[in-house]
């Protein structure tokens, strides 16, 4: 079979992107590896799929928390998304590489004086958009019995209006916690952008994905180099 043959052949390799800037970065460090879905820079089109048909790669843009539900069961065979929601999602898919974007951190964060109650391991209110984090850093690791809140965003509200004691959410900058005066009580744990592989495909697409992956892992280990030398 000549090289035409096979490469039309082959079968697309499917991304999952969780919408927003996380895509873009990836689509950036993709760029830099050749991957061309210059389709996607256009903001104004409500397309959700795009291809390198040269590549025999194809892209979607999805909600962040969809990203491992497309990647688990292979409608997606690699997926591009937090931290946060990896852990949240708990889905059966294999985190192969820390993208180094998009880093952030997961706190417990309230007012100063929700400090004490958190030493004295009180049973407080937890307001967040991630229960399962939350249950898992309080009844797991902690061994602290709290009753956890689930909201939809503006966490930060939990506390302002007394709805709960604390709040598990993502900090970045800190900025929304000092505009509110909140402060970080504990970290729970670093985030950042990672990938992620379907199982079946890690094993049937073993060569290609390997490549790709160890082809990331050099751009992002020469972009490190850079950094420190400059
Ligand atoms: C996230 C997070 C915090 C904020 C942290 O919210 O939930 O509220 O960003 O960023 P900062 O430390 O840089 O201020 P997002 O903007 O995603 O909206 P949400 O509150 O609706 O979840």
């Amino acid at each position: 079979m000549d090289n035409m043959t096979s490469a039309a052949r082959e079968r697309c390799l499917t991304f999952a992107l969780g919408k927003g800037r996380l895509a873009q970065k990836a689509m950036e460090l993709f760029g830099q590896l050749g991957i061309d879905c210059r389709e996607m820079e256009d903001k104004s089109s409500r397309k959700l799929i795009f291809a390198d048909e040269e590549k025999r790669l194809r892209f979607f843009l999805a909600k962040g928390p969809d990203v491992p539900t497309y990647v688990e069961y292979g409608a997606a065979d690699i997926g591009v998304v937090g931290r946060d929601t990896i852990l949240e999602e708990n889905r059966n898919v294999y985190e192969v590489l820390d993208l180094g974007f998009g880093k952030c951190r997961m706190c417990v964060c309230g007012p100063a004086s929700a400090g004490e109650l958190l030493r004295h391991h009180e049973r407080i209110r937890v307001a967040t958009k991630y229960p399962v984090i939350a249950r898992n850093y309080f009844f797991h690791q902690k061994h602290q019995t709290v009753d956890i809140i689930k909201l939809n965003g503006s966490v930060e509200l939990g506390p302002l209006v007394e709805l709960s004691d604390v709040i598990v959410d993502i900090v970045e900058t800190g900025s929304t916690l000092r505009e509110n005066g909140l402060e970080v009580l504990e970290e729970v744990c670093p985030l950042s952008a990672r990938l992620i592989v379907n199982p079946v495909s890690m094993q049937m697409e073993r060569e290609r994905i390997g490549a790709l992956v160890n082809g990331i892992r050099a751009l992002l280990r020469n972009q490190d180099e850079k950094n420190r030398a400059g």
